[in-house]
This record gives structure tokens, sequence and C-alpha cells, in this order.
């Protein structure tokens, strides 16, 4: 049976940071379902923050300026202590990326430049042009093949394993052989990202169904603040390809369909750079009021920067844009709508990112330690890939070099891969129901409808039931090949299990939070409410139903105040 130390679900940004830190003298292994260099940590644009101070308006920026910021942002729900370690980790963390080899942008002079970014107090935006994720990728990409990081690509996890109260390895499905397998291991990092694909418009990758957070959440591990759900403001029309925000950061600006800068009625300070909460609902807002054009999205006008500043910074917008909606920015206003980009919430995990489960680590998007509350600062997530992959890969190392060598049971391995083994092949027997791709499209309407920016507890409830009737359709899904090699079908199928799961989840946690918080937006009551509200979701499955309960914040020293921007 195949066994490693460590094995690392996920091959981006996260899981190559946690492969690259963890003891080099045990066994690790990659697991991944496209090949690193395909998943969506490539698609990052605008930036990762660190307070550097190398833009000159950004001379006196700090990371607890970085943290306060990041705090405030979350709209007070981040634990401060996890927030902390984050920005103070920043510097350094910039700095050993740029001597592994990323090519950042520079200022004249030679240091790393750094952009605007929403809801941050100074400059601290360190930028490549707009393909930072692409690059820091392909660094740490080569930097794995420099030290022989082994990769299984092209094989979906399709279980956790669970022996005597332990995470003993996983089960996978291989795509190019068909075979259903167990991979033996002492501990398993999930870095397996977000679960953009379950609302119609988002800027995620088709790989980001969330599976990961559900397998977590089936194994036990309670899943938090499932209800933050990031929409970003910018999204080309009609594709929904992410727009970066560093485009606002080089002075972009937001205009409705009478030429107005709206952002002026909202956030009169910040304007285009307020946090992407409030940006986002501030469109959606113009959009409802009939401001915006062909009732669906609003402009981002970059002419004033001129054709230089938009080839050397924004390159890739430049090109999206030309491509995808036929729109040249240095001569026409891009046409943009929010769409959904990023998830707050996910598996739960400590800033040592250890899930409640033994041998079982997360790390990036898929987990919520939590740094970014109800509200993620752009700039942050790329931030967090990097700080919390590298502490998950020590602490799974720790974890590792800690235990008695006692190796999950094969039995136990084989007998999960068995049972995975016939329900696929209970959808291939049968020769009706619904398929994979009828599931996901009723999924994504109730989503896309009921849980969206705006959310009203008749929604919400609305949104609940169809779900778990949709669940119910899941149990009489079908298949309608027999071939196991490269099935997408087997493949949507098993993660539609999960992506149903996790719906629930980020449904039934919107549906009791009865107050407005970042991302949060619940019509019927508009205020956050702190003296009830200031404490963290945590929903579990037990005996097979969600169960919520509710944790305090961790607040060091920065007191809960209003946001204004
Ligand atoms: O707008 C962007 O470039 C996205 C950045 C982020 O999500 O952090």
């Amino acid at each position: 049976m195949i066994t490693h130390d460590i094995l690392v679900v996920g091959g981006g940004l996260s899981g190559l940071s946690a492969a690259l830190n963890a003891d080099p003298s045990l066994s690790l292994a990659i697991i991944s379902r496209v090949h690193p260099l395909r998943s969506h940590s490539v698609a990052a644009q605008g930036g990762i923050n660190a307070a550097l101070g190398n833009n000159p308006k950004g001379r006196d920026d700090d990371w607890e300026k970085h943290a306060f910021d990041t705090i405030k942002g979350s709209d007070y729900l981040s634990d401060q202590d996890a927030a902390e370690l984050m920005c103070r980790e920043a510097v350094p963390t910039i700095y050993g990326l740029e001597h592994s080899g990323v090519p950042f942008s520079r200022f004249p002079g030679g240091v790393i430049a750094q952009r605007p970014f929403g809801g941050a107090g100074f400059p601290r935006t360190c930028y490549a042009a707009d393909r930072t994720g692409l690059v820091i990728a392909h660094t740490l990409y080569e930097q794995s093949l420099r030290k022989k990081v082994k990769v299984y690509d092209e094989a979906l996890v399709t279980k956790l394993v669970v022996e005597n109260g332990r995470c003993v390895g996983v089960v996978i499905y291989d795509l190019a052989t068909g075979f259903i397998t167990p991979i033996r291991a002492r501990a398993v990092i999930f870095a397996t990202g977000g679960y953009g694909r379950v609302y119609f418009k988002t800027t995620n990758a088709y790989v980001n169904h969330g599976s990961g957070i559900g397998m977590a959440y089936r194994a036990g591990v309670a899943l938090k603040d499932m209800e933050f759900v990031q929409f970003h403001p910018t999204s080309l029309y009609p594709k929904n390809i992410l727009i970066t925000e560093g485009a606002r950061g080089e002075g972009g600006f937001l205009l409705n369909n009478k030429g107005y800068r709206f952002m002026a009625d909202y956030a009169p300070s910040a304007m285009e750079l307020a946090p992407r909460d409030i940006v986002a609902r501030s469109i959606q807002t113009e959009v409802d009021k009939g401001n915006g054009f062909e009732s669906e999205y609003v402009h981002l006008d970059l002419r004033h920067l001129g054709e230089k500043t938009i080839d050397k910074r924004l390159p890739s917008v430049r090109e999206i844009c030309i491509k995808f909606a036929g729109v040249d920015p240095v001569e026409k206003p891009i046409p943009i709508l929010p769409a959904q980009h990023y998830s707050m919430g996910g598996i739960d995990v400590d800033v040592r990112c250890a899930s409640s489960l033994p041998g079982f680590f997360a790390a990036g998007e898929c987990a919520c330690v939590s740094v970014h509350g109800a509200n993620r600062l752009g700039g942050n997530s790329l931030l967090e890939t990097v700080v919390f992959g590298k502490i998950a890969g020590r602490e799974a190392s720790n974890y590792v070099n800690g235990l008695e060598r006692k190796d999950g049971s094969e039995r136990t391995l084989l007998d999960e891969a068995v049972a995975e083994k016939e329900k696929v092949d209970a959808w291939m027997d049968r020769t009706s129901g619904k398929m994979a791709h009828h599931l996901l499209n009723d999924l994504k309407i109730v989503m896309s409808d009921k849980v969206g920016i705006f959310r009203t507890k008749k929604q919400l409830q609305e949104a609940l039931d169809k779900i778990r009737a949709i669940r119910e359709d899941y149990r009489r899904a079908f298949i309608s090949g027999q071939c196991l090699r490269y099935s997408q079908a087997v493949v949507n199928l098993v993660e539609f299990g999960y992506m149903v799961d996790l719906t629930e989840a980020i449904t039934l946690g919107a549906l009791l939070r009865e107050e407005t918080r970042g991302s949060h937006y619940r019509i019927d009551h508009p205020k956050r409410d702190d003296a009830n509200w200031l404490k963290h979701t945590l929903v579990s499955l037990k005996d097979g139903e969600p169960e919520v309960v509710y944790r305090p914040v961790q607040i060091t020293k920065y007191e809960p105040q209003e946001r204004k921007y």
C-alpha cells in the first residue's frame, strides 16, 4: 500500500508552501486533482500584502497597522491573535519569496513595488504586474522540483480515512487508471481551496468545488463561519473573470450609467478602495436602482491611467478584456459586476493549522484560522496561503515526529476504498435519476438566487429546504457511461455530495446569524450586533445532521468599533 509520513492534498500555494517547509527527512507527497500549475492560485492577480514601507506614501507602515486594517476589514470577526501572527510574518515571508526567486515588480531604485488595495491604511500590496499568483506558484513549484517533492496529479481524493479517532490517510480516485484506492499517511494536510463553483457567477476555476471542506466535515471536523462568502466587486461582464482590485489600486474609477463615481455615496473617504464587501454591495445597489448598464453591470474606467501604465501594471487585465469582452481598457471602460470570489469560512483549525482530528491539518482558503473574519482584505489571501502553508508543513512534521510509528491498518484503508468503489458502482448500475450537471445546476440556482450579496430569512429558509431536497435527488443520482478512466461524471458526483453538505452549512449559518457583518448582509437585520453575534459559527455533523455551536472571537487589543471608510 502506498504510504507516506505526510500527504498534502492540493498543489496550489498553500500545498506547495506546506511541502517545502515540512521536515525533509520525512516521506512526503502532494496529491492534486490538477497539475500544481493549473491550481487556482495561479489566477490571483493583484498582489500580496506586507508592511514593507517601500511606497513613498507608506513609509510609516508597520505590521501592527496591517493587523489593524485586517481586523477592521474583517468587521471584527477575525481572531486577533491569528491576524497579528499573519501580519507579523508577512514581511519575512515576502523577503523569503524574493530570495526564492519570485520576480516582484520594482520601484526605481530596485525595492519591491507596492500598490494601494482596498481597506488598507497604506499602500502595502506587493505585486508582479497583475500576475502575482502565477509567478509565486511558478517559483514555489520550481523549488519543489529542486527538492524533488513527489507529486501525484490528476487524482481526486474522495474521502478522509479515520481510525481510532485519528486521520490515517485518504481514498483516491486515480483518473488515469480509473482505480479507487487508499493512500496511507501519518498526517494529512488539506490545501484544497475554495468552493466558488457552487455559484453561477464566480471568479473561481472549475476545480473549485470545495470538496475538501466537505470531506473534513464528513470526517467529523467542524466548519467555521461558512456564512461569510466574499463577492469580488469587479468581475468582467459577462464572463466573470477576475479584474484585479489592483486596477482600482492604480487609480481606476467606478462609474454608473450616469457617468457618476457612485462610491462617493457609499464610502466617501476610501471611494473605490473601500473593502470588498462594501464596494460589491454598492455596485449591486446601483444596478438594482437602475443605475447600471443592461440591468447588470457598471463601468470600471482605466482610460485616464494611459496605455503605458496599463501595459506595465495591468497587462493581463488588458488582454483579458480584449479577448473576453472585446473591450480595450485603454479606449473604453470595462463592464464589471460582482461575482463570488472567496470563502472566509472553512475547516476549523487553530493557529497551528491543526484541526480537532489528530493528524489532520488544513491551510489556505479551505481552512478558517480565522484571519479574515467576516470579510477578507484583497492581498491577504496570497499571504495567508504562504504563511499558513508553511506553518501547516512544520506542524504536521512535528506531529509525525512525535508519534509512535503506528500506521493506520491496511484493513481499514482498504475497506474504505471498497465502500467508495461501491458508491460509484451504484451510480453506474442505475439507469435513471439525476445526472451530476443537472444537480449542480439546481444547486447553483439556489445559491445564486437566495444566498447572495443580500439575504433575508425567508430566502435563506427556502434555500435550506431546497438544498435538502437536492440531497434527496443526489441519493438517486446516476452515471450513464461505464468507463472509469478520466470519468468527469464520477469526479462531479463525488464532489457534488460534498458541495451539498457545505452549501447546507453556509445557508444554515447565514439563516441563524441575525445581524449584518462584513460580507453577510441581512436585509431584515441590517446592523452589526456585537452584543449577540461577536462570535464564530461552528457547524458539525452529529448523527448525520448539522449541529451549530458558537465560539468567542479572540480579542487582543483592537476593541470593535463601527467601520467607516
Ligand atoms: O483583486 C485581486 O487581484 C484579488 C486579490 C485577492 O483576492 O486577494
